[in-house]
């Protein structure tokens, strides 16, 4: 669907698409999750005075905050500034983001009728998110747009619990006691995740990543069977359209193949698991030497830099054991981080031999 001109400008592939196809890049990619955020002093300028959602329905301001850590650090791709419930927003549920906790359902969701009373259509009211993407496009150049979207586990925990979830307890509870509520919740978010990464690939994003946060806290067993199924029907429907799929979860180190069969091109490694071992966990069985995407921990950027040093070669070595690596962290910016020492993080892996 999407023709080469997407992959490359001029004649060389950008780095973190060359890793995800496979080839080998003339610079190991190096981004950084939540990178747009309240690590950047710029951010919080301008996002004083402007709720969350708001801001990720405002394509200027999505525009601008999606390309302040790229010029800042020179990292190798763009992520939308935009967050997992904004689907959930365009399709009319009542959701809000708190400062300081996260997502907060106002009616948390628990029984079959509630789940039958959801709304999944999303209208026109994804337009804003098409727009930002597109003087995004114009703005960045060759360095590449990733766009991504919640699985449909994380969405729903967010939904059942009302908001963040230290167990997750009442979605297991929902999980294992109504299966067929469960799958219904499931395939409702599916609907509304894929019609989300569909928009943005429409509208010019080069890669996307679905963010499976909260799947550590599954068994491999209960991720397979009440998991799987709904993130590969979110995944599978991308696998024609052109662009990688990078899926990841934070705690997932025993999901990795799983995760992988979901239909991921990049699978994300938090920092538990060195990248050599979780190589070689994913090519067990002959399967293929996966690419990967990880894994420094994100609070050892407030170490001094010689940790910080060492770590990045140890895990820039480790990742020569993968068939691909996207260096990145192991989960999210912390929002107290030095922004300068993410510079510095940038500057030392352009450094090393890719
Ligand atoms: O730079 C990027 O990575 C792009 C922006 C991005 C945000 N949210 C912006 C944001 C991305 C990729 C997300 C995804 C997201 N949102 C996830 C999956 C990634 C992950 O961290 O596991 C999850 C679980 C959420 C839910 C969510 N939204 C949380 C837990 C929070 C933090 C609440 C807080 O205040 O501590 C949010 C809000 C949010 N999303 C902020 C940002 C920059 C902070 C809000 C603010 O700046 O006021």
């Amino acid at each position: 669907m999407l023709s080469g001109e997407h992959r490359t400008q001029g004649d060389v592939t950008a780095p973190l698409l060359a890793v995800a196809a496979g080839e080998k890049p003339s610079r190991t990619p190096v981004w950084f999750m939540r990178q747009a955020g309240r690590s950047l002093p710029e951010y919080r300028k301008l996002r004083e005075g402007v709720p969350m959602l708001e801001a990720c329905f405002n394509p200027e301001m999505v525009c601008e905050v999606t390309l302040q850590p790229v010029r800042r650090h020179d990292v190798d791709a763009a992520i939308l500034f935009s967050d997992i419930v904004v689907p959930l927003v365009a399709a009319g549920i009542g959701v809000d983001i708190v400062p300081g906790t996260g997502p907060v359902v106002a009616e948390p969701v628990r029984t079959a009728a509630q789940v039958d009373a959801l709304p999944a259509d999303t209208g026109d009211r994804f337009e804003p998110i098409t727009q930002a993407i597109r003087l995004i496009r114009d703005e960045l150049g060759r360095t590449p747009l990733i766009g991504f979207a919640g699985a449909p586990f994380t969405l729903a925990s967010y939904l059942i619990e009302g908001g963040p979830s230290r167990n997750h307890e009442r979605t297991k509870a929902l999980m294992h006691s109504d299966k067929q509520t469960w799958h219904a919740l499931l395939t409702k978010l599916a609907g509304i995740t894929r019609e989300f990464i569909e928009v943005q690939i429409a509208a010019g994003v080069q890669a996307v990543q679905l963010f499976d946060s909260w799947a550590g806290a599954l068994s491999e067993r209960d991720y397979r069977e009440l998991v799987l199924p709904h993130s590969a029907s979110v995944l599978g429907a991308l696998a024609d359209a052109g662009v990688p799929r990078i899926h990841f979860g934070v705690g997932t180190s025993e999901l990795l193949p799983a995760m992988r069969e979901a239909g991921a091109d990049v699978v994300g490694v938090d920092w538990r698991l060195p990248l050599d071992e979780a190589a070689r966990r994913l090519s067990a069985n002959g399967a293929p030497n996966p690419v990967l995407q990880g894994n420094l921990d994100p609070a050892v950027l407030m170490a001094d830099f010689d940790v910080v040093d060492a770590e990045v070669r140890r895990i820039h070595a480790e990742g020569k054991a993968a068939g691909g690596h996207i260096f990145n962290l192991g989960h999210g910016v912390l929002p107290d981080t030095n922004p300068d020492v993410l510079t510095r993080v940038v500057e030392l892996v352009h450094s090393l031999e890719p």
